[in-house]
């Protein structure tokens, strides 16, 4: 009877919470979702969102340079995403003259459209299931070596042989941990210019206050042009290349929508944890959360001085203050929302039931009785080498004389062992992007203050003798970091670049009596043999666990349906537009107008300004088409299950109209990456009204709608 009762809850749990969660493979919707999606309100079919065999949704999503989404909206190569994702790029075009972040940024005809090294657009052209051939010959008594060299050797031998065009690529991936490989046929364009992008106070509103947060009034979206060689196919960038003509474009519609319609959400998610032990949730949440969010604000709190006084060092660091600032955030309210939501005690009472069923199956119970005691060993062992990982990983890179210097090391390093590896052109691009994003002010403070914080909060194992010594010599770590600027070389690009034309062996030779460069190479040598080297052999020990507890999750609670995380891969998410409780007594409305914007406008200030002219534009009530019974719609939200990558991803309604353009979550709910909680879990978009209202009546590009296709 227990045992009736107890596998009746598992049901009912993971029914309940597997309305609305889910990141879906799209060629798996047909079997897995189109019932479900209909029954939610949807229109259209499976075969309408993905298919190989005629034009569907799946062919107007891009992959925004590997790190966002975007998608066709009209005939001409036309695409959406959000200003965030836009931003760097937006950034690079700007100059105190040309200032787009603060004025925006409007092509008025073709020719005035900005290429931009380095941003590209990935379609999909077809998935696979390639599991059965990737898993060929492994069994479990191989070591992870042995299994992942026979991995790599079926892969190799798949892509040499999958049917595919000259110009397009072939991607295998791992899912559930290694337990499924799909494979992608894709389709890059590296020809992808800048169209038009809102001033940041319309972009960007609200800033990091907003972030994160609802409810939310923030114009989110830059628009972007892929072109194509005259062939319409993918071709480096040249003058000479024409606008793409994309085999799908997505309509819009105006029609808005009303709590409960169905909405889903499609692009390219980044990465999550859902099936976690409860040992490793408690990991994140005690341990390495508060080590990266306590780190990010000594780096923040640094960089925000700077760029207070400094419209220069304000432009120059705008994109990559905004990326701290942005998991920083995210990394508190998942510690807010994983506590409040008691994920941890929610994982061990599923884990309870889980071990019942194990050991009710005496097959089951032989493989998988003891994997979550072996996991709790893993993750304890492994808890300090994270910690210093951790520590390494957000103080390093943040200082730019050491991302310069591990870039001179690598490429000395490849070009000694092999020669042909010794032409400098594309270090020198690297190094001009990391340059042109330093200020050595600016660097140095942030040296000697995460320094300090290295050298006290990680283990002596860790820390270089040679720092220590140095440090001996001086009177503090200010002065020692000081007078390493005072006679590093990796100041100067100039010396630098002119440096890098002679041969490897000298160039090594010279950067090897650098003190800034000696202190990198030292700082991570150190930290390779005490952690990193170790790390890789104990996580691929972890790697191995959580394969076996995926597997052994989708064989004991077999009747459930399962996605995989999310790994950058297209994914499909759906679920209702819906508003939330988060907490007593407070509810919050799912729709955002012109007005809540206009009560949260602070004239002169820098997170909450607005540009006249959409003041006028709202005090005139001149909405045009956009608007609805005299005022403006803003933003909406829903229960979609989206995560960093989604940015940019469109909102279509239940015929496969784009109505809105995803940028965020709600703050409650940004545990969703590893406890997804249907209550407060919510999706925020911009609505395409408010977008389209910004570029038409805002900025006068009209001629950007006229290219859409607007169904009423
Ligand atoms: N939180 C959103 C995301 O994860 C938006 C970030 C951009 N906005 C910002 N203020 N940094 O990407
Ligand atoms: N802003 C996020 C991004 O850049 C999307 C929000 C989220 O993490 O869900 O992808």
């Amino acid at each position: 009877m227990k045992k009736i009762i107890s596998s009746l809850f598992v049901f009912f749990l993971f029914l309940t919470s597997f309305a609305n969660e889910g990141m879906w493979l799209p060629q798996l919707l047909q079997t897995l979702n189109e019932k479900e999606m209909k029954k939610m309100g949807m229109k259209i079919s499976a075969e309408d969102i993905y298919s190989i065999n005629k034009s569907s949704l799946k062919d107007a999503i891009v992959s925004f340079g590997g790190f966002c989404t975007a998608e066709v909206i009209s005939d001409q190569g036309l695409i959406l995403t959000n200003h965030h994702c836009g931003f760097d790029a937006i950034q690079n075009q700007s100059s105190l003259e040309k200032n787009y972040i603060q004025n925006g940024f409007w092509a008025m005809e073709k020719g005035q459209e900005l290429p931009n090294a380095g941003l590209f657009a990935t379609f999909i052209i077809r998935i696979e299931d390639v599991s059965v051939k990737v898993l060929e010959g492994v069994n479990r008594s191989m070591t992870e070596k042995e299994r992942q060299s026979m991995i790599d050797k079926n892969m190799a031998a798949l892509k040499k042989d999958f049917p595919k065009e000259n110009d397009q690529d072939i991607l295998i991936r791992s899912f559930f941990d290694g337990n499924k490989y799909f494979l992608f046929v894709t389709e890059t364009y590296r020809d992808v210019r800048l169209v038009g992008a809102p001033p940041a106070s319309i972009g960007n509103f609200g800033k990091d206050t907003d972030n994160w947060m609802w409810p939310r009034h923030t114009g989110d979206f830059s628009m972007f042009r892929i072109y194509a060689g005259k062939n319409n196919r993918p071709a480096a960038y040249s003058p000479d290349n024409v606008p793409y003509k994309p085999k799908r474009s997505l309509s819009i519609s105006l029609k808005g929508m009303k709590e409960g319609d169905f909405t889903m959400v499609m692009g390219f998610p980044g990465r999550t944890n859902e099936y976690l032990s409860a040992a490793a949730v408690k990991q994140i949440l005690t341990i390495n959360d508060p080590a990266k969010i306590k780190i990010r604000h000594e780096v923040l709190s640094i960089l925000g001085s700077y760029m207070r006084k400094d419209e220069k060092i304000k432009i120059q660091y705008a994109a990559k203050y905004a990326s701290i600032e942005n998991a920083y955030k995210k990394w508190q309210g998942e510690v807010l929302g994983l506590t409040k939501s008691n994920a941890v005690k929610r994982k061990l009472d599923q884990e309870k039931i889980f071990m019942e069923k194990v050991k009710s199956d005496k097959v089951w119970d032989s493989l998988y009785g003891t994997i979550l005691e072996e996991l709790q060993t893993a993750y304890s062992d492994i808890e300090p080498l994270l910690l210093a990982r951790d520590y390494y990983n957000e103080t390093m890179p943040r200082i730019e004389l050491f991302n310069i210097a591990g870039t001179l090391s690598s490429y000395v390093k490849s070009a000694m062992k092999d020669n042909s590896k010794a032409n400098p052109t594309t270090v020198i691009q690297k190094l001009q992007e990391l340059y042109s994003e330093y200020n050595r002010e600016v660097d140095q403070s942030l040296m000697t203050a995460l320094l300090e914080m290295y050298m006290k909060d990680i283990s002596e194992e860790n820390i270089p003798p040679r720092l220590n010594e140095m440090l001996r010599e001086h009177k503090s770590m200010k002065d020692l970091v000081a007078h390493l600027y005072n006679r590093t070389g990796l100041n100067s690009k100039d010396s630098i670049f002119t440096l890098l034309q002679y041969s490897p062996d000298l160039v090594n030779d010279i950067l090897k009596r650098d003190p800034i460069y000696q202190l990198y190479t030292d700082i991570a040598n150190t930290y390779a043999k005490s952690t990193g080297d170790f790390i890789a052999e104990m996580q691929s020990d972890i790697n191995k666990l959580q394969r076996t507890y995926m597997e052994a999750q989708m064989t004991v609670f077999n009747n459930n349906r399962f996605y995989p995380d999310a790994n950058s891969t297209l994914r499909v998410t759906y679920g209702n537009v819906k508003g939330y409780k988060p907490r007593d007594a407070v509810q919050y409305d799912f729709y955002t107008y012109m007005d809540g914007l206009m009560e949260k406008h602070k004239p002169g200030d820098y997170e909450f300004d607005l540009p006249k002219k959409l003041i006028d534009l709202y005090e005139a009530k001149d909405f045009g088409p956009y608007g609805v019974n005299g005022k403006q719609p803003v933003c909406f939200i829903a229960s979609n299950h989206t995560t960093g990558g989604n940015s940019g991803s469109p909102a279509l309604d239940a015929k496969g109209n784009l109505i809105g353009l995803n940028f965020d979550r709600v703050w409650e709910g940004t545990m969703s990456d590893i406890n997804y909680d249907p209550e407060i879990c919510r999706n925020i978009m911009v609505d395409i009204r408010y977008v389209l209202f910004v570029v038409d009546k805002f900025a006068g590009a009209k001629h950007l709608v006229d290219e859409m296709n607007l169904v009423k």
